[in-house]
């Protein structure tokens, strides 16, 4: 099979990730989740626009990427415009790759990819998201009350669609899933039914 581009963005915890990586198995395709290179910029330290120029596969590989802090510290450097300049290269290589692929963000509808043959947009409440992460957070037991991760999912959701550089918004003829009401299998099983539609529609 030739290139196929699966663009699925949204906001954090509305069902991407999982989404992403169910449907990249199902079909066989490579899956890149776009918001790992903007922790790892952030993360780095330093000149966030020297460190997203010179961003190495070990800086992908730290185990750290995916802590609420880094996600944090992802939305802020993701709000400059050279580091998202940066990056695109390597985010339309791996779109277009043979034998298709599946990326995951907040732009890849919009900016990086806007000729993609799917886009979907996962969305669902702010309070659903937040339940979410902070059962993944360890819910009661875990560190964070469930007020703070609202506020964080809040304000992280203001600043990537706030932002005058490429913000979080579903592209024209995006398919939106709100996920809100559904399980996992559901949201998994509707993002595969698109996807196989078009496919079916002669790739
Ligand atoms: O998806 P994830 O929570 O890992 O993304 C972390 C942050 O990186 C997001 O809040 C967003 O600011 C930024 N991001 C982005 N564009 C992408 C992916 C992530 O701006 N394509």
């Amino acid at each position: 099979m030739s290139a196929f581009t699966v663009a699925i963005d949204g906001p954090a915890a509305a069902g991407k990730g999982t989404i992403s990586r169910a449907v990249a198995e199902h079909f066989g395709f490579a899956h890149l989740d776009t918001g790992l290179l903007y922790r790892a910029v952030g993360a780095k330290g330093g000149d966030p626009v020297a460190v997203a120029r010179a961003l190495t596969p070990q800086d992908l590989a730290r185990d750290d990427l995916r802590s609420l802090g880094a996600g944090e510290a992802a939305s802020r450097v993701a709000a400059i415009s050279e580091v998202r300049a940066a990056l695109v290269d390597f985010q339309r290589d791996f779109a277009r790759r043979e034998g298709g692929a599946v990326l995951d963000g907040r732009d890849i509808g919009t900016v990086i990819c806007p000729g993609a043959e799917v886009k979907l947009f996962i969305t669902a409440s702010p309070e659903v998201r937040a339940r979410r992460r902070w059962l993944e957070t360890g819910g009661d037991t875990g560190a964070e009350s469930f007020e703070a991760v609202l506020e964080q999912v809040r304000t992280r959701d203001a600043r990537d669609m706030g932002r005058a550089e490429a913000p979080l918004r579903p592209a024209d003829d995006a398919v939106t899933l709100d996920t809100s009401e559904m399980s996992i299998a559901q949201a998994v099983e509707r993002a595969m039914a698109v996807i196989a539609a078009r496919l079916g529609r002669g790739g």
